[in-house]
């Protein structure tokens, strides 16, 4: 197994959990003189040749395993075998073979849909694994196990609850949200593979085409079941670029009107519906400044955003991705501020005059890069550019420069890390930064690490790190900003009194990622109040969280 590989296996399968400040769980350890730092495009290259070379096969259950290791051995050889089980119960097996021609070989063995004349098959990663006909063949066990069973299974909310009401401290607490919510390696292999489909499709039409995950998938503050952002990009190879060349292919251009990209997103989607199987609800959605189309992947279980060519939305992932390697505090303290405001209602799946999840994220970052006593724990983009070289530039669309240092083996150990607070302490300073925050006069910028003047009289102001001129706050309301104020008041308030050493029921995080509603039912389901619901399944609306109790009575009969 290559060192890289073995590295990522290494940190998706690290174990729960240090409590405060964690270098020595973390694989960048600062002693070790050896490579701490992997880059973004080796982790993203490593992925993409993951999915290249793998197949997810629909079984009966997990039981298929030995049958259908035994039948694909025949053709090829089988690296390692995942298996999920998707919300509509069916049971998938996500098989990696020892390489793309190897997976190639089990394709050529494979056949069509025969009962159905009007279905067309299509060649996709995506199969199933047809029950034998006759005399079922025998294959021998194999000493071969499952590599991972049940890969993509969220974590029951209560029992999560229950472990972090057991914890030690709140940095047991954030560590353990952390680790518990995270996107694991079967989520993000299934993801690759989702977008590996698409491209596959694509490259039937359009040669050069790849098609990446960005956002939170890829990231590093994903949590399991958030969508799966993905762009379309055309790839021209440098010696395309070759102005010697004298043959040029001839161009199309494209006739009425629209841009040429909103036709190639139309013509995807139609692809979407008549070629990819698993992919379904195709909305376009082509008239926006920036033209996406809307899919759910229902074998995947992922709702799925397409964009073209928005290649400094990758490198903004890799901004996020870097800053979150840096340290191994960054991830669990944002995903329980990510949670916090959940919980809250600050944030909601839908879009609107809130906060949304990526500023939120530059509110951690930014938060981090303050110099308290003992220093910052993150360092600003600023420094990142001054210390970035010629093969850390990058031009994104419409010029843009995302040019930052990517390898951080480079950069100074002193750098960054000085701080060394554990989770609960940057949580709790985390509110009162914030509560004591001059939103009226400053703007956010990780760019420079420190408040800065705001340049227009909007509520919240937090510069698009990539493009400076840009407020990625623009559409929060002066009330949700008023609301976000009030929160992290509370939040700070409520951190202060656990950190005094008062353990109540609600105590640490669980007073800030429990809804009030939530636990109010969970109470008057404790003690058989069922007689006041109309019907509990009714109270639970999006993701499956318990958002609203519509049919209690008053509010408060729930509080008692
Ligand atoms: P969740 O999907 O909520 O888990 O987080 P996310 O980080 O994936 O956010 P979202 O799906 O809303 O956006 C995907 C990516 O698009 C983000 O990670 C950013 O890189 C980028 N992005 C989101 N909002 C903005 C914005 O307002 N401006 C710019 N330039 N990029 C944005
Ligand atoms: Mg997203």
């Amino acid at each position: 197994m290559s060192v890289l590989l073995q590295t990522i296996k290494l940190c998706l399968n690290r174990k729960p959990y240090n409590t405060s400040y964690c270098k020595c769980f973390s694989f960048r350890n600062k002693s070790d003189n050896s490579k701490r730092f992997i880059t973004f495009d080796e982790v993203v290259a490593q992925r993409r040749a993951e999915a290249q070379k793998s197949l997810v096969v629909q079984v009966n259950s997990e039981s298929s395993f030995n049958e259908l290791y035994g039948y694909c051995s025949k053709y090829a050889t089988v690296n390692d075998v995942h298996h999920y089980k998707n919300s509509n119960d069916e049971h998938y097996m996500l098989i990696e073979f020892s390489s793309e021609d190897n997976m190639k070989d089990v394709l050529q063995a494979c056949s069509a849909h025969q009962k159905d004349v009007d279905i067309m098959s299509v060649q996709s990663p995506f199969l199933w694994f047809r029950a034998a006909s006759g005399a079922k063949e025998k294959f021998p066990a194999s000493n071969k196990l499952l590599a991972v069973k049940h890969g993509s299974c969220k974590i029951d909310e209560d029992v999560l609850f229950d472990e972090l009401q057991n914890c030690e401290t709140v940095s047991h607490q954030l560590q353990l949200l952390y680790d518990q919510t995270k996107l694991n390696d079967m989520d993000v292999r299934l993801r690759y593979m989702v977008a590996r489909q698409l491209e596959v499709i694509c490259s039937s039409l359009y040669a050069n085409i790849a098609i990446k995950p960005f956002g939170s998938s890829v990231n590093g503050f994903g949590k399991m079941g958030c969508d799966l952002d993905l762009v379309l990009t055309n790839i021209v190879a440098p010696e395309m670029m070759d102005s010697k060349r004298r043959l040029v292919y001839q161009e199309k251009k494209c006739e009425g009107g629209r841009s040429p990209w909103q036709r190639h997103m139309e013509l995807v989607a139609t692809l979407l519906e008549l070629r990819a199987p698993g992919a379904a609800r195709v909305t376009r959605i082509l008239n926006a400044r920036v033209p996406i189309v809307k899919y759910s992947h229902e074998m995947a279980d992922l709702e799925c955003d397409l964009c073209y060519n928005n290649t400094s939305g990758v490198y903004m992932s890799e901004l996020l991705w870097l800053l979150g390697s840096l340290d191994s505090r960054v991830r669990p303290l944002t995903f329980a501020v990510r949670r916090w405001a959940r919980a809250c209602s600050l944030t909601s799946p839908h879009p609107g005059r809130w906060i949304t999840n990526f500023p939120l994220t530059l509110m951690v970052l930014f938060f981090l890069q303050q110099k308290r006593n003992d220093g910052i724990v993150l360092p600003s983009l600023k420094y990142l550019v001054k210390m970035s070289s010629k093969e850390d530039v990058r031009i994104a669309e419409e010029n843009l420069n995302c040019t930052f240092l990517r390898d951080l083996n480079k950069l100074p150990e002193d750098s960054y890390s000085q701080s060394k607070d554990d989770l609960q302490t940057l949580l709790f300073h985390f509110f009162e930064f914030y509560a004591q925050f001059d939103f009226q006069d400053r703007a956010i910028s990780i760019n420079e690490g420190v408040p800065i003047r705001k340049p227009n009289a909007l509520p919240l102001y937090i510069v698009n790190p990539l493009e400076p001129s840009l407020n990625v706050s623009r559409n929060v309301s002066f009330e949700e900003c008023e609301r976000l104020k009030m929160e992290v008041r509370n939040a700070a308030w409520h951190l202060e009194s656990v950190l005094d050493g008062k353990k109540t029921d609600d105590w640490g995080l669980l007073g800030l990622i429990e809804k009030k509603t939530t636990r109010s039912l969970k109470k008057l389901l404790r003690v058989g109040n069922t007689h006041r619901l109309v019907s509990v399944k009714d109270l639970f609306v999006e993701d499956g969280e318990a958002s609203e109790i519509k049919k209690l009575k008053t509010d408060e009969d729930i509080e008692d």
